[in-house]
């Protein structure tokens, strides 16, 4: 059975967070410029996810709050689009040294509030800090492009690339630091303005970002950070930046659910916008794959944020030849984890995020066991929020999976016989995020990238996500990209201009 903690929630119910640079840790939500609290004086509890201990307290900002947020950015806009892209680079650039410097204080903010171990904390900041290093370069390198006239009276097409106004960034508490900056790295380095509305779980890492850029010397306005709670607050800060006009550009992560209600609700005032919404990643281990490479990559794959990644493995079909092969192997990697507060010593994997998701996690596990499925790892919560991390094989016919992405430490795992099959199933779903499969025949490995209905494959690796690349996917899981070349061009407009002779 894989190690899991004792006792944690009385032992660590003193635990504080103990930063290096004490202001890292911003307890009032960033409008215009001025740290503020919400007009109703409310705030609310962050809590440890690990030991449940108080991290602090941040104001419960509504509707107004987000109106003064978006004015601040429409005002700061005209001034920062005006910049060039060399000077919007530059100070990205300082943005990135400082986050450098702050990474292991930035990584205790996100194992407190997150609950991920530290090692993936640190990760988190490296891939975080990666995107702001990213679109400080693409701050100059955004062309526009010319087309030939096929008008007489034309002397040339040239279409340039125009920032969009303010962008509303709405992220998840899974990456706390990573979805904010490959966000608001992009809009900035295009000239947007950002209003940021943090996740409830997890608004210190927002918070800490939004504290170096103005140590850095973005102008006020540029950047704007809204806390709210979860519940109704939160429901108004998300309908106020899409029912808001001055809000150009809506980036959203989280379910499909909530970027179906976002998307309703932005119609009105018809801004343009991005949605990385849910998955239900297939990961396909045929008979010809390096089994033990399979291995390392499910484990990687499932089990990053304790299986609360949106591109994390939710069904693992593995070949009958060698069903028995990866399971046993598999089973024996996820028994060696050791479970616990993420700041101690040798622990691999944190908690869950709050008792949703362990409650829907034990769920999945029940119905699945109840359905026939065998248990090979784990299968109980701990204290807390914390869940074994689980083995399930020989899935039944049907099964939560099938259609839902668990979110949590389950790897469930099916038999396949022929790679026709095993395709269908893996695209019998609405959602396209990611899927990963394992091969070492070449004909098959372009047949299968191909044939998968997502927006990223990985083949022969599991770990995809890198700030050179786009990130997103299609169907139920939404549209745009994230990212890569194309991230800036989100929030940029193409204006034409045709010059007649
Ligand atoms: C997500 O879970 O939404 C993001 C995962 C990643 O960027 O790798």
């Amino acid at each position: 059975m894989p190690t899991m903690p004792k006792n944690i929630l009385k032992e660590g119910s003193n635990e504080t967070l103990t930063l290096k640079h004490k202001a890292l840790l911003q307890q009032q939500g960033y409008v215009d410029g001025a740290w503020t609290g919400a007009r109703s004086g409310k705030t609310f509890d962050v809590l440890n996810k690990a030991t449940h201990a108080k991290i602090g307290a941040v104001p419960d900002m509504g509707a107004e709050e987000t109106r003064a947020a978006i004015a601040a950015a429409a005002a700061a806009f005209p001034a920062w689009a005006a910049q060039t892209g060399k000077a919007r680079g530059d100070l990205l650039t300082k943005l990135f040294q400082a986050l450098q410097e702050h990474a292991e204080d930035l990584a205790h903010i996100i194992v407190a509030e997150n609950g991920k171990s530290l090692a993936e904390a640190k990760g988190e900041m490296a891939y975080s800090n990666s995107f702001i290093e990213w679109f400080a370069a693409e701050a100059q390198r955004s062309y526009g492009h010319t087309a030939q006239p096929t008008l007489p009276a034309v002397r040339a097409n040239v279409i340039t690339k125009q920032p969009l106004g303010v962008a509303g960034l709405i992220t998840p508490w899974n990456f706390p630091a990573a979805m904010i900056t490959r966000k608001m790295g992009a809009a900035l380095a295009a000239g947007c303005t950002v209003v940021i509305k943090a996740p409830a779980e997890t608004p210190f890492s927002p918070l800490a970002i939004a504290y170096l850029a103005e140590q850095v010397g973005f102008p006020k306005g540029t950047i704007n950070v809204v806390t709210c709670a979860k519940g109704e607050t939160e429901a108004a800060v998300g309908k106020e930046m899409c029912e808001n006009k001055a809000v150009k550009k809506l980036s959203f992560t989280g379910s499909t659910r909530v970027g179906q209600l976002l998307m309703s609700q932005s119609a009105s005032t018809l801004k343009k916008l991005s949605f990385e919404l849910g998955g239900n990643a297939p990961f396909i281990v045929f008979a010809d794959a390096d089994v033990d490479k399979a291995v390392e990559g499910a484990l990687a794959c499932k089990l990053r944020g304790s299986g609360q990644t949106c591109i994390c493995a939710n069904r693992i079909f593995v070949h009958e030849d060698i069903y028995a092969e990866f399971s046993s192997k598999f089973a024996k990697k996820v028994d060696a984890l050791v479970v616990g507060y993420g700041m101690q010593e040798g622990v691999t994997h944190g908690p869950l995020v709050n008792q949703m998701g362990v409650d829907k996690v034990q769920k999945h596990v029940d119905d699945c066991v109840k359905g026939g499925a065998k248990v090979l790892v784990g299968g109980k919560k701990g204290e807390g929020f914390f869940f074994e991390p689980t083995v399930l094989a020989d899935l039944p016919a049907s099964c939560p999976m099938d259609d839902e992405e668990t979110f949590g430490p389950v790897a469930a795992l099916y038999k396949f016989t022929s790679e026709e099959d095993v395709v269908k199933q893996a695209n019998d779903v609405d959602v396209g995020l990611a899927g990963y499969f394992y091969t070492e025949n070449v004909s098959r490995a372009w047949r299968v990238a191909e044939a998968l209905q997502v927006g990223m494959v990985g083949i022969n690796t599991a770990i995809i996500s890198q700030n050179t690349v786009p990130f997103g996917g299609v169907g139920f899981s939404g549209f745009g990209r994230e990212g890569g070349r194309d991230g800036i061009a989100e929030y940029q407009s193409d204006k034409l201009m045709v010059w007649g002779k």
